[in-house]
């Protein structure tokens, strides 16, 4: 069965080396192969003013935004792509976020509590990092993903979300790194 999925590749580095750009390269270029329907954004295209209020947040977002909500629900399957930095995503990464989920987009307020509005759609997450995955796991407990994976996508009824951490990027080689691209795209076929 073929899906809509939509891919952000959330590196603030436009340049097409990046791992991160040849992994989202890797997912869609796969996922497309087998007759998914694939739409890409790319952060390091988009111009992103910092939240700033409680207000802000209440009020629908500027167009570009709105747009990219749009895609969020026309997708079922959402794949985000980023590397860690200090310890999270990159901070334009998560200032996107909080554009995007304005104006009740992703959680909404009724009488009986928060209500996630963005139920039906699974997620993956890949995150490359510079340290080993185990070490991320077991030392810091993944807390980078944590904040984005239960904060965030969770809470707006994301599910299942699905991780792939690639750790030590730098000191994997060329070979590691071929290893970590046809596991992305195997996922990529599979829609997962
Ligand atoms: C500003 C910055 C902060 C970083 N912080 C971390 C970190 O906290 N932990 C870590 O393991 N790697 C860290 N790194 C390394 C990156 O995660 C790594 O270089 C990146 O995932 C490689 O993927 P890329 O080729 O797509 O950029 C950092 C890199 C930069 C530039």
């Amino acid at each position: 069965m073929t899906k809509r999925i939509l891919i952000l590749l959330g590196h603030p580095d436009p340049r097409p080396d990046r791992f991160g750009a040849a992994l989202a390269a890797a997912y869609g270029d796969a996922a497309e192969s087998v007759g998914h329907d694939v739409r890409r954004i790319h952060l390091a295209d988009i111009d992103i003013p910092f939240l700033t209020s409680q207000a802000e947040f209440d009020s629908p977002p500027a167009a570009p935004f709105v747009a990219i909500q749009q895609d969020i629900l026309w997708a079922e399957h959402f794949v985000l792509v980023f590397p860690l930095w200090m310890g999270a995503t990159p901070a334009k990464l998560k200032a996107l976020l909080e554009q995007v989920f304005r104006g009740s987009f992703a959680l909404a307020q009724s009488p009986k509590g928060p209500t996630p509005q963005l139920k039906g759609r699974s997620a993956r997450l890949i995150v490359t990092m510079g340290m080993p995955a185990l070490i991320f796991r077991v030392i810091f407990g993944a807390h980078g993903l944590l904040a984005l994976d239960k904060g965030a996508l969770r809470l707006a009824g994301l599910a299942p979300i699905r991780k792939s951490i690639v750790g030590s990027v730098e000191a994997i080689g060329p070979s590691g790194r071929r290893r970590w691209l046809v596991r992305i795209r195997r996922l990529g076929t599979l829609g997962i």
